[in-house]
């Protein structure tokens, strides 16, 4: 079986050990001290959380997708069914859920293969729900907190930012966690921008109320012992400059790294060896798995975005409005560079830190320079 999962949570044997990270994610739930967790796309902020909080057996939790919440009573929904996946967790039968949490009129679905329930709630009067109501919505955890340690996490917290009536949801949010001070809260994000807003614009209810900890890359050659161990389950063996090649064009990205291993796996057989060559075969087998999707999105944008993206890839984004860069790019005014990097921001395609500009997904790079495009 491939033993390189991608695209999940990653945990047990699949997971990489860093030992630093899950230290300090440790440090802070025995502390109880409420923490932002930031870290670029894929990086393994969910799975290392996740990995943190299985050593600590006396600690629940409950684990809230922020992601794709469009209302409100979406979002509330989701801290109640958090709520009531703990409770199970903790013991309570599902008789008693269904009954004690009656007035959620909870539905539950009982996984076949682990036989642990999850509950989905239909709240019956969406619309007199109110950012207040999360003061309500809150209370049970608190009280729990004060019972048994339970760590909160809000996986892709800056998602709330996007609901109409953010400002007041947040502040009471803020609010209700201040008081508080037996559970711990951890903020999950990607989008950095967006998480720096929240926790560093002294304007926003969030403002400095949590410890920080960034999630990066795994270190290469922790990584690479983990790496050579998967593959030895399929007398599989990569060479240094095989590996070497794996992290360099998945740009160290933990979960690309995952997913070219894993493309490696698929086009190779028991005892072969792992050269670079072998590395771009699979390179190109994820292109085309993913040519139409990327035809798509080329598709939608214009020549003169295209011709940024591609000066990017050529270039790199540490200098976006140099000479090289608008020589790469085919384009005259470095004002219609920034003007395209902005939306291929807006659009998720491109992302920006204190080096420059990058891509999303390095195998988006990857794939333009190998179509071959012509300005
Ligand atoms: N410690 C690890 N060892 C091996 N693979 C890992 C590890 N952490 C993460 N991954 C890989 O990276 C992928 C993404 O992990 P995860 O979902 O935890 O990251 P994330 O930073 O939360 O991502 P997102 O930005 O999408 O929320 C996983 O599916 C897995 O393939
Ligand atoms: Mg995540």
């Amino acid at each position: 079986m491939n033993p390189f999962q991608h695209g999940v949570v990653v945990t047990g044997d699949e997971f990489c050990p860093r030992p630093e990270l899950i230290k300090a994610l440790r440090g802070h739930m025995g502390a109880r001290q409420n923490c932002l967790v930031r870290g670029g796309r894929r990086m393994g902020k969910t799975s290392a959380v996740m990995e943190a909080l299985k050593g600590q057996r006396k600690t629940g939790h409950l684990l809230i997708n922020c992601w794709g919440k469009t209302s409100l009573a979406a979002f509330i929904e989701a801290v109640h069914e958090a709520f009531l996946t703990y409770q199970s967790r903790r013991g309570m039968s599902l008789e008693a859920i269904l009954r004690t949490f009656a007035h959620l009129r909870p539905k539950a679905t009982v996984d076949p293969q682990t036989g642990a329930p999850s509950f989905s709630i239909d709240l019956a009067e969406r619309e007199a729900v109110r950012p207040r109501s999360l003061e309500a919505v809150l209370e049970p955890i608190g009280r729990e907190g004060r019972k048994a340690p339970i760590v909160v996490v809000f996986d892709e917290f800056q998602a709330l930012m996007q609901l109409p009536e953010s400002e007041a949801v947040l502040a009471t949010l803020r609010g209700a966690i201040q008081l508080q001070p037996k559970v711990t809260y951890f903020y999950l994000g990607s989008l950095r921008s967006e998480m720096d807003e929240l926790f560093n614009n002294p304007r926003q209810p969030f403002f400095k109320s949590a410890a920080a900890v960034t999630v990066g890359p795994i270190d290469r050659a922790d990584y690479a012992d983990h790496l050579l161990q998967r593959f030895a389950t399929g007398r599989l063996k990569p060479s240094e400059a095989a590996l070497d090649k794996v992290f360099e064009l998945a740009c160290d990205v933990t979960g690309d790294v995952q997913q070219l291993c894993s493309a490696i796996w698929n086009c190779t057989s028991r005892g072969d060896s792992i050269s670079p060559e072998t590395v771009q075969r699979a390179l190109s087998r994820i292109h085309q798995a993913e040519h139409e999707s990327n035809s798509r999105i080329i598709d939608l944008l214009t020549p003169g975005q295209v011709r940024v993206l591609l000066g990017l890839a050529r270039v790199g984004g540490a200098q976006p409005t140099s000479r090289e860069f608008l020589a790469a790019s085919h384009l005259r005014q470095p004002s219609s560079v920034s003007k395209a990097l902005d939306r291929l921001n807006r659009e998720g395609l491109v992302y920006r830190d204190a080096q420059g500009y990058h891509f999303f997904s390095p195998f988006f790079r990857t794939w333009l320079l190998a179509q071959d495009i012509q300005p």
